[in-house]
């Protein structure tokens, strides 16, 4: 196959395989499927569902849209961008890979490619998806087809580093699919792409940069739970640990998401499958999984340390998506907070202004709401630009004189020296 003849299907059209589709689209016909029919008629409207990218270039792309299989039949190159969660023991849960893997497999023909993005455990593309797209096509590996990994790396909310400003780690099954797998994405790639050893390879590359970003702040996290017993301000510490050229940057939060919260099992499931228990990573995961509760246990001894009666106060949280700027509230565990502080019987209310309420469990959506009367708690769970850009002498409209400002991210870190605030932090 030469790079002029391709014919992309991306599978999955979400996060990571929207925008790969919108910037193919600018070099090849591409056809974009995704199994959730009501995503692909508000994609044929010109609107992103996750709100990553904007209508005027979705109305400007050649880019369609389909939730049938057949209308990816001409393709000969397919590019798999489906969801790889966990359950609710934290095990890899293959189920809309193997799914796609099936429908791709079924549509199959001689000389085709199928590249994987989703994030995966090193081999799983290898042990799960080749034979299944074997079996489905009665086709033999490498014979008859090729196949790649090339992991995404996109930040949410990031408006800098998008898809085409990252370098992009490709790979193939052999040294002629790896040079057209890089040819392909270097057309779309300004930032160029780097040739993986395998796909073994790129696939452990992707899973180990969010394990390490998760350590990292698992590390800084255990550091807020031993300065807060010290008495002594973490933010304040790593400014002054920060003016060493080697200490890296990272701060204590809340660490949620379908990526860096979910990615490390991932490792350590595929780790504890050859017989090695990775302590060291799992360690982090428990980490940064007991923040929420470190918080709501920290908000609630200062609560009755007032005197106040929990049943009677009122909390507001201010952010619910998991990280700043982004719309996305999957696996936030801003959740984890709400339910925490509600375990206590405090009743709490959340503004966010970046959340589509109609992602909202019912149960949840009432408690979606915008600042009104008077809350005995505030807690500043996600620095989205609006809430940092407020006024913060206009919080006095909805605090009472008592309120205690919990700021997740330190974000005002400054009113922790004044006297009419009760501020507190990671
Ligand atoms: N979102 C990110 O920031 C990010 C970054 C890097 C890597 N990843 C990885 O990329 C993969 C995709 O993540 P995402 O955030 O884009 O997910 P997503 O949920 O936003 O999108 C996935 C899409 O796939 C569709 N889908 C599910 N099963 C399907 C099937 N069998 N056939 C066709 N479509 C199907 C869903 O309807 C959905 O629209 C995951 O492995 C994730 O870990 C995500």
């Amino acid at each position: 196959m030469i790079i002029t003849d391709l014919k992309i299907g991306v599978i999955g059209l979400g996060y990571v395989g929207l925008p790969i589709a919108v910037e193919f689209a600018k070099k090849f016909e591409v056809i974009g499927f995704d199994i959730n029919e009501s995503k692909v008629k508000t994609l044929k409207t010109y609107v992103d569902p996750s709100k990553e990218i904007e209508t005027e270039i979705l109305k400007a792309s050649t880019l369609r849209y389909t939730s049938d299989i057949l209308d990816l039949e001409s393709c000969n190159f397919y590019v798999v961008a489906v969801p790889t969660p966990v359950d609710k023991q934290k095990i890899p849960d293959l189920t809309a890979l193997r799914s796609a893997s099936q429908l791709v497999g079924q549509l199959l023909k001689k000389n085709d490619y199928v590249i994987f993005e989703s994030t995966v455990y090193p081999g799983c593309t290898e042990e799960e998806c080749i034979p299944i797209l074997e079996s489905e096509s009665e086709l033999e590996f490498i014979r008859d087809f090729k196949v790649g990994y090339s992991p995404e790396r996109i930040n949410p909310g990031d408006t800098l580093r998008t898809l085409t400003k990252i370098i992009k780690v490709v790979s193939g099954c052999d040294d002629e699919s790896l040079d057209l797998i890089a040819e392909a994405y270097s057309q779309i790639i300004e930032a160029g792409v780097f040739k993986a050893k395998s796909i073994k390879v790129a696939e452990a590359s992707k899973v180990i940069e969010n394990t390490q970003r998760d350590l990292n702040i698992a590390l800084m996290n255990e550091l807020s739970i031993i300065f807060d017993k010290l008495d002594i301000n973490t933010k304040d510490v790593l400014e002054a640990a920060g003016t060493k050229w080697n200490f890296l940057n990272f701060y204590p939060g809340l660490v949620g998401g379908h990526c860096i919260d979910i990615d490390p099992y991932y490792l350590t499931y595929k780790a504890e499958q050859v017989g090695y228990t990775p302590e060291v990573i799992l360690a982090g995961r428990k980490t940064n999984s007991f923040i929420p509760k470190f918080i709501v246990e920290k908000i609630v001894h200062q609560l009755l340390t007032k005197g106040k009666k929990l049943s009677e106060c009122r909390a507001l949280i201010k952010g619910l998506t998991f990280k700043e700027n982004v719309s996305d509230i999957r696996n936030s565990r801003v959740f984890d907070l709400v339910n925490g502080l509600e375990h206590y019987l405090i009743n709490t209310e959340v503004e966010d202004p970046n959340v589509d309420i109609q992602d909202l469990d019912m149960s949840f959506r009432k408690k979606l709401n915008t600042p009104n009367g008077k809350y005995d708690l505030m807690v500043l769970a996600v620095s989205h630009k609006v809430f940092l850009d407020e006024d913060i002498d206009d919080w006095s409209a909805y605090l009472k004189e008592d309120a205690i400002i919990f700021d997740v991210k330190s974000s005002h870190n400054h009113l922790r020296n004044s006297t009419d605030i009760c501020y507190m932090s990671l």
